[in-house]
């Protein structure tokens, strides 16, 4: 698959891109292909962290050789489920910054908030700043790349599709160092047990068909609640993590984070009557998960909450900061160092940061 890796920091020189037909529908940030096309014949991508540079091949062992990628294709890159989400975007940036190539693939494909803000909508500010004064500068709009904080995702390919079509995407896993799912949905229980649990089963099956050597799983807390508790969502992690384990028994990490805290951009509902584009807004979960976590860093909520009825439980799992919650995902999908199994909330924080 053509493989869009654009980092500006980078160093190592790669040879042209072999672009091959995709089935998939790939949004591009920029707009589409003039502007790519407009890019010099060699890209530079920045260099892979130690752990990926050290060997100078031979690539990992297969699992299951169906469909070994092939060497024009096969850049290294880290493939990322849901990397339009709050906490896949995370995990893409993460990635960019440990040196790899990152492809997403989710059904709307680039941030709809990004969509929104390149369509002309503005941000809409930071929702606990309340809303802006003024209107935005145009300039704002489109900021250059170097002061842009979103930046970054002209250095991801978006790959819109569903994951249970894995046809339109399994190209994909050509070359991937590891796959992080980061799939996941509320709803009916039906739905919530086919999104967390399903379509995890249906990536986990095809990155070991197509011998992908690693993959991370954003999962949930095991809080030991009633089974008529939102058995979908606990169900379908559970099943996710079982189908985790069976196929990548050494090398598969379900991370279980409890809360997870950042600031979450989401596009603001437009008037059917409004021709203007969507606007977005910055939601700082941080300003409930920060103060909550520096409270409970004074107890020692791990041995609690094993020996805590599930619902007080509930309340002594520590959140996790969405970055470092993406550190822990790109680890586990690319560090041959990171043992296979579970990670608890507090491993993550321990390994990872706040
Ligand atoms: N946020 C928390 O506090 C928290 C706590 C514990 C665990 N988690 C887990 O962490 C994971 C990520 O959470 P989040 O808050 O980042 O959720 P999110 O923002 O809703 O992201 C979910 C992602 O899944 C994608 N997706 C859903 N159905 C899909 C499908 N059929 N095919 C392809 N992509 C699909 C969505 O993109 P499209 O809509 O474009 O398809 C989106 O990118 C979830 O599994 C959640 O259970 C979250």
């Amino acid at each position: 698959m053509g493989f869009n890796v654009r980092s500006r920091h980078g160093q190592t020189e790669l040879a042209p891109e072999d672009r091959k037909p995709f089935k998939g529908r790939v949004v591009w940030f920029d707009g589409g292909r003039p502007k790519e096309d407009a890019r010099p014949t060699s890209t530079r991508v920045a260099s892979p962290p130690a752990f990926l540079r050290s060997p100078p091949s031979p690539p990992p062992p297969l699992q299951t050789p169906t469909n070994p990628p092939s060497q024009s294709s096969s850049l290294p890159h880290l493939l990322v489920f849901g990397g339009n989400g709050f906490v896949g975007t995370r995990v893409c940036q993460a990635a960019l910054a440990a040196g790899l190539g990152v492809v997403s693939v989710s059904r709307s494909g680039r941030p709809r908030w990004a969509a929104a803000e390149a369509a002309g909508g503005a941000e809409g500010g930071d929702a606990s700043r309340g809303p802006p004064s003024s209107p935005p500068s145009p300039l704002s709009r489109s900021p250059s790349p170097s002061s842009d904080p979103d930046a970054w995702i002209h250095d991801v390919e978006w790959v819109a599709a569903d994951a249970f079509d894995v046809e339109s995407w399994k190209e994909a896993l050509e070359g991937a160092v590891g796959v992080v799912s980061t799939l996941g949905a509320f709803g009916s229980n039906a739905f919530m047990e086919r999104i967390c649990g399903d379509a995890n089963v249906a990536v986990f099956e095809a990155a070991a068909s197509a011998g992908v050597p690693r993959a991370a799983f954003v999962s949930v807390h095991d809080y030991g609640l009633p089974s008529f508790v939102l058995p979908g969502y606990f169900g379908g992690k559970k099943k996710a993590e079982r189908a985790l384990f069976r196929l990548f028994p050494e090398t598969g990490v379900a991370l279980r984070p409890g809360f997870v805290y950042g600031t979450r951009k989401v596009v603001l509902p437009s008037s059917s009557s409004s021709s203007s584009p969507p606007r977005t807004l910055s939601v700082p979960l941080g300003a409930l998960g920060a103060p909550l976590d520096a409270a409970l860093s004074l107890l020692p909520t791990e041995s609690l909450s094993r020996s805590a009825p599930s619902l007080a439980g509930l309340a002594l799992v520590p959140p996790v900061r969405v970055e470092a919650l993406a550190r822990a995902a790109v680890a586990a999908a690319t560090d041959p160092e990171v043992e296979g199994g579970a990670m608890s909330a507090w491993q993550i924080k321990e390994r990872y940061g706040g």
